[in-house]
């Protein structure tokens, strides 16, 4: 395989700072590159929370102070530089002071609201990263980044550092992982991240129904795009209201748009392995898995039975998750002899009314906003069911996470939940989940009346949830995917 210098850029990264899905993937795919011979670096902002001692962060003395502009104004960016765990992956953390000493990723934690200089922030932290690869010498051939927050980097390389000769033939890839967060902005704020306020008028590069959209600008600027699933590749380029807006943008670009289908790292997804649930089991030795489920149900007050199926979930509480679709399901869903839990923070309104629903339900369902690691992970190995009921979902990685934990996925047909969960058909006994499809409170309770009677029927159960342990979506087909990409673009023209 051809060696590529890379450089890897995003706005967070497992397990130093997470907010989402988006972190699993930037602490895994790089281990995975590095694996296949690339010369693979990354940089992501030094929030306050990263742990320094923890996880062994050392200064770069050469990278100490580092001048970086913006609108007119100079501030210092330092650089500390540590391993992704178990890999020999560089990062270099970007620390600026008034930017990124903050208990927050992208929101404030005291009003729940984002920061309001977000676009600053990252914006700055893009020319910070330009500036550092100067400082280090290291000219990567690709810069490859992911979602809004990074979208600053294609913009900069072709308009302010367009003649840099440092730069010259240096190639971009943007990686779309969530259309419904876009970086979007009133339009006064481009004098504030030095784009040209001329675009951000109809018809502008930057522009999108009258605001600045980094999105747009991104995509726009980059040599190459990339998403998270095939079918949702296919779903932004057909389907105008799951594009937002970009569908016709994206078809114009459509040999330079891919969908790749995301990886595990069953490093750390597996529950043979796993250090952060009580009892680690596999497919020949099932017990342990039973063990957390009855801790999960202990710790959460609920009474363990062996004849009534949990049903676990761990997701950001919002409609594009379906929290809409369980919230009109749950009467009929309680009217069952099912366990349910949920956990995750979102939308005030629907955590509350989940709450509602919680409380009045008490003895069968526990709804809880405070999220760590370690449930998360027990959650996926005690649950004998996982639920996911996305509207929108470029590629969800909880579900192919339950795969391995033997807890069977109930998901929406949306995105890569389509690509990497097959229907349960209980006469054939195959498949690997049940889909809800379409997504409507009918169609969910019966999926759920689906799920009880597999498990009830101990013996098809226990086959299915033992062969779905062997699903595999390790990273290193993707991988490869991702360097075809580059080798096409370093060798064209
Ligand atoms: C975003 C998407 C999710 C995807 C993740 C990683 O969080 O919503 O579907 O799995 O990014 O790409």
């Amino acid at each position: 395989m051809k060696k590529f210098k890379v450089l890897y850029l995003a706005s967070e990264v497992a397990p130093f700072s997470k907010a989402g899905g988006l972190a699993d993937v930037i602490g895994a795919l790089p281990k995975s590159l590095k694996g296949l011979n690339q010369e693979i670096r990354m940089m992501i902002p030094k929030y306050k929370f990263i742990n320094e001692r923890k996880y062994v962060l050392r200064e770069v003395i050469r990278l100490r102070e580092i001048p970086v502009e913006l609108n007119g104004q100079q501030k210092v960016a330092s650089v500390k530089s540590a391993f992704l765990p178990d890999s020999k992956v560089q990062i270099y953390f970007i620390e600026i002071e008034d930017y990124f000493n903050r208990p927050g990723i992208y929101t404030d934690p005291k009003t729940n609201k984002p920061y309001e200089d977000n676009a600053e922030r990252f914006a700055f932290f893009a020319k910070a990263a330009l500036e550092t690869l100067k400082k280090l010498s290291w000219q990567p051939e690709i810069i490859h980044c992911n979602d809004w927050q990074t979208a600053f980097v294609p913009v900069y390389l072709k308009t302010e550092y367009m003649n840099d000769p440092f730069f010259k033939g240096v190639k971009t890839v943007y990686t779309i992982h969530n259309l419904t967060s876009q970086g979007e902005f009133e339009t006064d704020m481009a004098k504030k991240i030095d784009f040209d306020e001329s675009q951000t008028q109809e018809g502008g590069m930057f522009n999108k129904e009258g605001k600045l959209n980094l999105t747009k600008g991104a995509i726009y600027f980059s040599d190459f795009i990339s998403t998270v699933s095939e079918n949702y590749a296919h779903e932004i380029l057909e389907d105008s209201t799951l594009g937002f807006g970009f569908s016709k943008l994206l078809q114009d670009k459509e040999d330079k748009f891919e969908g790749i289908l995301n990886g595990v790292d069953y490093s750390v997804w597996s529950p043979d392995n796993d250090k952060l649930i009580p009892y680690r089991y596999d497919k020949e030795k099932m017990d342990g898995k039973t063990e957390n489920k009855k801790t999960l149900l202990n710790r959460l007050g609920l009474t363990y039975d062996e004849k009534i199926p949990l049903f676990g979930m761990v997701s950001k509480i919002s409609k594009h998750k379906g929290i809409d679709i369980i919230l009109d399901s749950i009467d009929a869903l309680m009217k069952m002899k099912i366990q349910l839990i949920i956990y995750g923070d979102g939308d005030r309104d629907l955590v509350k009314a989940l709450m509602k629903k919680g409380e009045q339900y008490k003895d069968k369902m526990v709804v809880n906003v405070t999220y760590d690691d370690k449930i998360e992970h027990l959650i996926l190995a005690g649950s004998d069911f996982y639920l996911m009921p996305s509207k929108y979902e470029p590629c969800g990685l909880n579900q192919i996470y339950s795969l391995r934990y033997a807890t069977i996925p109930l998901v929406s047909a949306a995105g890569g939940l389509f690509d990497t969960v097959e229907d349960i058909d209980m006469d054939e006994g195959d498949g690997t989940g049940f889909l809800v499809e379409p997504l409507d409170k009918a169609n969910m309770v019966e999926a759920v009346q689906r799920a009880v009677k597999l498990y009830e029927n101990k013996e098809l159960f226990n086959k299915i949830r033992q062969e779905i342990m062997d699903e595999d979506f390790s990273w290193d087909i993707s991988a490869k995917r991702y360097v075809d990409v580059y080798d096409r673009l370093v060798n064209e023209e």
